[in-house]
């Protein structure tokens, strides 16, 4: 994932979240960024997992660096996002989570709640997340634990 201005970024909602999409699209697009829309396309009630799954697919398909899924309070979308294996989907509300999902999550959706986050928010937050860079190290480890948790044979049960 890179932090030129050319980052290609996959958006999607459900009708929760589809007016801060709306705006977060033009904004980004306004900054240089190149968007691919998912939908939804209006305010009619839709289920968050199916627009979740779009975008998680076209980030692991390499149609884009980042994903930004919404929804009502963004955690509906991350749940969703983070059963797809490679996805590593993080609920952004302050200016420290936007930088510490990349810094040190290696975030590859970020989650905003459409309900909870204002215009400027939302574009301030994806601004700082795209400006960070992954630290690796320690961090890279944790992330390799967390890939493992994804194996077929991790049931859940011990
Ligand atoms: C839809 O009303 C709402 O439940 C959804 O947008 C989301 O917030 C779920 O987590």
């Amino acid at each position: 994932m890179k932090e030129s201005p050319q980052s290609r970024i996959v958006i999607g909602s459900d009708h929760a979240g589809f007016t801060l999409k709306e705006s977060l699209r033009r904004r980004l697009e306004k900054d240089g960024h190149s968007l691919l829309d998912v939908g939804t396309f209006n305010e009619e009630s839709v289920d968050y997992p199916d627009f979740a799954e779009k975008v998680a697919r076209a980030i692991l398909s390499g149609e884009g660096d980042l994903g930004i899924v919404l929804c009502g309070t963004g955690i509906g979308v991350s749940i969703a996002a983070n059963k797809i294996r490679g996805i590593r989907a993080a609920v952004i509300y302050n200016d420290e989570t936007a930088s510490l999902a990349r810094r040190h999550n290696n975030a590859n959706v970020i989650c905003f709640g459409g309900r909870e986050t204002s215009e400027d928010q939302a574009h301030a937050w994806t601004r700082l997340f795209l400006s960070a860079a992954f630290e690796g190290g320690r961090h890279q480890r944790r992330i390799d634990k967390i890939s493992a948790l994804e194996s077929p044979g991790n049931s859940g049960q011990s």
